[in-house]
């Protein structure tokens, strides 16, 4: 979990993500998840090459995380907080709350390929890891 710069002031505050500072991957892609029905998940799955920086701009949500031998889980509910996800990951968003909008920032163009569903598949990645 990383904390983003916050600037506050009588205005409002505003937060900055730079790539390669704030981050350790050039950003490639931004996507957001947004209007999620309640109690539906998203993700549920590994990258192969693709990391990410997931921030709740608005409301909260979790995002369990899964290495193959444990799991955690991560509230994200402030939009000065950002959740790294290295790739080779299993990943999986829940727990929306009403009006949740999540931003993802991605070090990868979209590629369908680079997804990893069957969950054998992802161990066997897991005990190939270097
Ligand atoms: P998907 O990756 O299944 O969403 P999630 O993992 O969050 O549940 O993506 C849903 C749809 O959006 C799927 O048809 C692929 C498409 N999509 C793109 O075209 N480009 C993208 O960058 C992403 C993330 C998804």
């Amino acid at each position: 979990m990383m904390e983003l710069s916050k600037h506050l002031d009588a205005r409002g505050n505003l937060s900055v993500i730079e790539e390669l500072k704030d981050i350790p991957f050039e950003i490639k892609r931004a996507y957001w998840i947004y209007d999620v029905p309640g109690g539906e998940q998203r993700g549920g799955h590994a990258y192969r090459r693709n990391a990410e920086l997931i921030v709740a701009l608005s409301g909260s949500f979790d995002v369990l995380i899964d290495n193959g031998t444990e799991v955690k889980t991560f509230q994200l509910n402030r939009s000065y907080f950002g959740l790294y996800v290295p790739c080779g990951l299993w990943r999986q968003m829940q727990n929306f709350s009403t009006n949740s909008l999540a931003l993802v920032l991605a070090s990868t163009e979209y590629d369908a390929d680079d997804y990893v569903y069957d969950r054998s598949e992802f161990m066997q990645m897991v005990r190939n890891r270097p």
